[in-house]
């Protein structure tokens, strides 16, 4: 009896003894991946360091190439695309007049009607569509022929009072937000889609004749008087209501930035300008790579597997396409290197672009405490369950580490553009205003990252410089852009002027 006993208690504590072993070498091992997941954080930490001398030198190397794109074709990654506006808007712009504003996932058609100097925009109607996804992939006739069909409807809705007189046309501006080589203020060719749009027999064609011949299959009588890049649009929109505006940035699906550039720092080979006077380039600066650039194996993957490897290297590391993309390729290494989200790697976190910036933005701002946001965006985006509170601050961490890197060079790309019109040092007695006109998804909704630019930026320049920039948003800027330059450019208007003449 005694021995049954004895022998029940040592196999009772050879049995916790053993329990025991597990738990501790699980814990071991859940330490281990712990541990290898922090390192991996550490490392795209370290990778991602953007210490203020670092962004000095991107902003050195940025305006080195915007001098090096505008001295010769193809000087430069930076392609320093000349607009044709050579006269911004002064707020005398009158009439009503269409824009039809393209370029990213949704597109938009408005209506605008423009009283003079007194009375501004005096009706502004609009409407959003959104571009189906097999269209941004498809022939050229089918993306435009979606889109005049929805500018058609969007006509047959204009009121009595707004209809042209008898022999007039209505007249559009057309914002494409894509790189264009422009021929004219109302011409320009594609030169390669970005993105996300690839449509083959699109490239090399003139983006107004192809719009143009949709309008006449669409019935639509209509006549496009400029054609825009969203950052011309903004800086025109921007310099309606602000004259000191001196250049536009776009920070939303794409990045790009336009400026306002003399003449006569224009070399000949562009073909002849004004001696004397501006010109707005637009520079996809999407485009800008340079050996400064902080890039990380999730920057190199990314751009790998994307529609246009080896392009558009900044916009991939900034811009709100790629933002969310980014973080989830991240996760997915912690998950398949350091279990962090348990046995198996979950399987949507494996789709890629499934997280997208706007729900990593929502989990970065997440301020509950027990990070409910973060939970339920882990659940409802990638089938995460069961986090931990521990493991959800790492995920904040790594949105935060992300949408800063993008911030911070974002704010070195403003300080190149100050450089090269030399407005980033004050001249002796010139307290010159610098206003900068912003717009694009990730500027407007991204508090986050909205702060850190414009605190880096005002790093960048030191405290008095900064008092001398302002950062505007400039709300659908490219819109009412687009239609202001489309005003200002009517062929009416030249006719009124021989008239007057
Ligand atoms: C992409 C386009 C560019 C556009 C920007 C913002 O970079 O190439 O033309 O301005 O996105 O929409």
């Amino acid at each position: 009896m005694r021995k049954v006993a004895v022998g029940a208690a040592v196999v009772c504590a050879a049995a916790v003894c053993a329990a025991a072993a597990v738990v501790v070498r699980q814990r071991m091992k859940s330490s281990r991946k712990w541990a290898r997941a922090m390192a991996i954080v550490k490392e795209l930490d370290d990778k991602c360091g953007t210490p203020l001398g670092k962004l000095r030198q991107v902003a050195d190397a940025m305006t080195v190439e915007m001098h090096a794109g505008l001295a010769s074709e193809g000087g430069s990654k930076l392609k320093m695309i000349i607009s044709y506006v050579d006269n911004l808007p002064t707020g005398d712009e009158k009439g009503l007049f269409y824009a039809l504003d393209l370029g990213g996932t949704n597109f938009r058609v408005l209506r605008v009607k423009l009283g003079g100097r007194e009375k501004r925009v005096v009706k502004q109607e609009f409407e959003e569509v959104s571009t189906p996804p097999e269209l941004m992939t498809g022939t050229s006739a089918q993306l435009f022929d979606y889109i005049a069909e929805a500018l058609a409807k969007f006509v047959a809705t204009e009121s009595e009072d707004l209809h042209p007189e008898p022999n007039k046309q209505r007249e559009l501006g057309f914002t494409f937000s894509f790189p264009v080589k422009q021929t004219s203020i109302a011409s320009g060719t594609l030169i390669r889609w970005t993105k996300g749009f690839n449509i083959e027999d699109a490239v090399g064609k003139d983006v107004v004749q192809e719009l143009t011949k949709a309008m006449h299959r669409k019935g639509l009588d209509m006549c496009v008087t400029a054609l825009v890049n969203d950052t011309v649009g903004t800086l025109a929109g921007g310099r309606y209501y602000h004259p000191d505006v001196i250049a536009s940035v776009i920070l939303g699906t794409g990045t790009n930035a336009a400026y306002v550039e003399r003449t006569s720092a224009i070399p000949k080979w562009h073909g002849p300008l004004p001696k004397s006077g501006e010109m707005v380039i637009n520079m996809e600066w999407g485009n800008f790579r340079s050996s400064h650039l902080p890039l990380t194996e999730y920057d190199i993957a990314l751009d790998e597997e994307s529609l246009n490897p080896g392009e558009q290297i900044y916009e991939k590391m900034i811009s709100g396409m790629y933002l969310g993309e980014i973080v989830r390729r991240v996760l997915c290494k912690m998950a398949e290197e350091a279990s962090f989200f348990g046995d198996t790697v979950p399987p949507k976190l494996k789709t890629r672009f499934v997280l997208r910036t706007p729900d990593m933005s929502a989990m970065h701002h997440d301020t509950s405490p027990d990070l409910k946001v973060v939970a339920t965006k882990l659940k409802d985006v990638l089938g995460i369950t069961n986090t931990s509170l521990k493991m959800r601050k790492v995920i904040v961490e790594i949105c935060d580490i992300v949408a800063s890197r993008a911030a911070c060079l974002a704010a070195a790309g403003i300080l190149g553009i100050l450089k090269k019109l030399g407005r980033d040092t004050l001249k002796q007695g010139e307290k010159q205003k610098s206003v900068i006109a912003l717009d694009g998804g990730l500027y407007e909704h991204y508090a986050k990252f909205r702060d850190c630019l414009e605190f880096t930026l005002k790093e960048l320049v030191g405290d008095e410089v900064a008092e001398t920039i302002m950062m505007e948003h400039s709300m659908d800027g490219s819109g009412i852009g687009a239609a202001l330059l489309a005003a200002s450019h009517s062929p009416y208007l030249q006719e009124e002027d021989e008239e007057f003449y």
